[in-house]
């Protein structure tokens, strides 16, 4: 996963102003500030607000409207879970749920402040051997909740 610069009030600033002309500016915006950043910090709210003219209400409503859009940094290493069909039919739902009862670990969870994230992908072309998880490039067949969790607690910072 590609390395962000910290979040930065004046660089924000010089992207927000190079694309507030843009008729429907919010978007371009947000993607901008997240693309340089790797999320949009609350601290871009006013910001875009005021260049903009609008209500923080009104950007906070579009940030939290696309669920694509994070407010707190990425983590450092995601960890790709394939659930379509072949996948769901081996239990991956299942080990879904367990992740979160039993390990606190939420799937697609984009606000966590964890430094290794689970997210959901769709094949992997490992359907014979599913569920199949998808980390640091390696594919793993007949994964379970208890071995997702561990190599999510390898990493250090990680949620429990
Ligand atoms: S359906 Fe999961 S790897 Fe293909």
């Amino acid at each position: 996963m590609a390395a962000y610069p910290a979040w930065d009030q004046d660089s924000a600033r010089s992207i927000i102003a190079g694309l507030a002309h843009l008729e429907g500016a919010t978007l371009p915006i947000l993607h901008a500030l997240q693309d340089e950043f790797g999320h949009v910090d609350p601290q871009a709210v006013p910001l875009i607000a005021e260049a903009l003219n609008l209500s923080r209400a009104e950007i906070h409503g579009t940030i939290s409207f696309y669920h694509d859009f994070r407010t707190t940094p990425p983590p450092r290493r995601v960890i790709k879970l394939c659930r379509a069909e072949a996948c769901q039919a081996l239990g991956c739902e299942a080990l879904v749920a367990e992740l979160a009862r039993e390990h606190g670990i939420a799937v697609d969870d984009h606000q966590a402040k964890a430094d290794v994230a689970v997210e959901t992908v769709y094949c992997l072309g490992n359907c014979a051997l599913g569920p199949a998880a998808l980390v640091d490039g390696e594919l793993i067949g007949r994964v379970d909740a208890d071995r997702l969790a561990a190599l999510c607690g390898s990493q250090a910072g990680v949620r429990a």
